[in-house]
């Protein structure tokens, strides 16, 4: 079907005024008076509606458009010509309408405003409103960004499997791949395990990075960009089961390039949504949060923090503050403690670095201190953890030692400690969280808003 897109129409109105064009999409509100019938049309490709005006009087069928309601989908055929509104400089005066889907009554976005809680409950029309529509096409700019991003600085994207082995992160937080039916009468593990598909468990990555590793020490820069899952019992509004994460991988590399780059990405990314998404962006600055501009441009022009973690755990025991969990060098910060450092104490992203070994994953690399690994999470404010990084440990010996004192299946992992044998060099990398990421740029505070159709604990709609 012929017809142009509602973007394209906002962008160069000038030029089009006078012409004919065809113009398709849903009704979002429609309105009668006595001499014309106003009709506010949007087709999802653009924040603002386009306005239709029809003259009775002249217009054929009528009667067939005054009908329809809220959400039915148009063909409008008519001239683009400029109008005395300021809001919007033009409308458009049809000559012919065709109706391509009506609604029924019970159409469940009406045009009054949903909450968000409710709107989960329909993933599969919330596209529709504003809110979600704009978060869409705010996703699909920073996936572009990043891609832009990363091929600007010579990595290559590669595609890491969804069906692993091995357990990356080594949380047992897999969600398992069988064939095996629920009745089948299976003696033990070991021939649950040998009588399953791949003769041996399998399950959903958690994480590309290991493959991505492999990837790194053939190709030097690499990035992966897909899906991730989580069988994670965390009912939060900043875990999903499915998300998907953004992981570069760079051989030649410590921590504190890996930091640089980190950085430099966060900057680039935010600053393309800031340019190509600004309708958007103040929408979400209207709706869901104040200050969010500033915050965005803050992102890209100021520095970043960087605080030791032994220097943290000294901060938040100065604070005076009564936490929930308890605080001490050895344990694992908590939303609440990275809460407060980023919200109170530096207000602005910070990467802490240098965790203790305990609390982190086999793979990192073991600093001289022997107690801590090259590690370091990015906070940053209002939404916590939004990168995990590491420079990876490279030294065979070392590495071994990881594997067998957390008692992993060696098995899994030959492949793995191969690559510390064979041409080993200091590499590091990290993994963006896409959908926290979203959340820290749009300001919306459930990271289920983020993704068209959302998994996470008792959520499959
Ligand atoms: O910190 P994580 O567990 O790090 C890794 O998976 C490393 N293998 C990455 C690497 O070095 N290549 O996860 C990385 C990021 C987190 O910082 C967070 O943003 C996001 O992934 N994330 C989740 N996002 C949504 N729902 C969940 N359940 C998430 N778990 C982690
Ligand atoms: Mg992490």
């Amino acid at each position: 079907m012929k017809h142009t897109d509602l973007c394209d129409i906002h962008k160069q109105y000038k030029e089009l005024i006078g012409k004919e064009m065809t113009v398709c999409g849903w009704i979002k509100s429609i309105r009668d008076s006595k001499q014309v019938c106003f009709i506010e049309l949007n087709d999802g490709t653009s924040m603002k509606n386009l306005q239709v005006v029809i003259d009775k009087a002249s217009f054929a069928d009528v009667d067939t458009v005054l009908k329809q309601n809220t959400g039915a989908s148009l063909a409008v055929h008519g001239k683009l010509v400029e109008s005395i509104n300021p809001k919007q400089p033009f409308e458009l005066h049809p000559d012919k309408i065709d109706v391509l889907g009506e609604v029924p009554e019970d159409y469940p976005l009406q045009k009054k405003a949903h909450s968000l809680e409710f709107l989960r409950t329909i993933p599969h029309l919330r596209g529709r409103t504003n809110t979600f529509a704009a978060m869409f096409r705010v996703r699909s700019q920073l996936a572009a960004a990043i891609h832009e991003f990363f091929r600007g600085r010579n990595f290559t994207y590669v595609h890491t499997p969804i069906i692993t082995g091995s357990d990356c992160e080594g949380a047992g937080e897999i969600f398992h791949v069988t064939t095996h039916v629920f009745g089948e009468d299976i003696k033990s593990a070991e021939e649950y395990a040998a009588t399953d598909f791949f003769k041996r468990t399998a399950g959903l990555t958690v994480s590309g990075q290991l493959e991505g590793e492999a990837m790194a020490l053939s190709l030097s820069k690499i990035y992966t960009f897909g899906p991730t899952f989580r069988a994670e019992n965390s009912n939060t509004p900043r875990h999903a089961a499915e998300f998907w994460q953004i992981e570069p991988e760079v051989a030649f590399a410590d921590l504190f390039d890996i930091i640089e780059l980190a950085t430099a990405m966060i900057k680039h990314i935010t600053n393309s949504v800031l340019v190509n998404c600004p309708e958007e962006i103040d929408f979400f600055e209207r709706f869901y949060e104040k200050g969010l501009k500033d915050k965005l441009l803050n992102i890209v022009n100021s520095e970043f923090a960087v605080v030791e973690y032994t220097e943290a755990i000294e901060l938040l025991k100065k604070s005076g503050k009564q936490f929930d969990y308890p605080v001490d060098w050895g344990l694992d910060l908590q939303t609440e403690h990275e809460r407060y450092l980023t919200d109170e104490v530096f207000k602005r992203p910070v990467f802490v670095i240098n965790y203790p070994k305990d609390i982190k994953s086999f793979y990192m690399k073991l600093n001289p201190d022997g107690k801590t690994v090259a590690a370091t999470d990015l906070l940053v404010p209002g939404v916590g953890e939004i990168i995990g990084a590491s420079q990876r440990e490279d030294d065979y010996d070392l590495l071994m030692k990881q594997i067998t004192d957390r008692k992993m299946t060696m098995d899994d992992y030959v492949w793995y400690t191969d690559l510390r044998r064979f041409g080993s060099v200091p590499h590091a990398g990290y993994g963006l969280g896409f959908e926290r990421m979203l959340m820290y740029i749009t300001g919306i505070g459930n990271i289920r808003d983020t993704i068209p159709f959302p998994r996470a604990k008792n959520l499959l709609a």
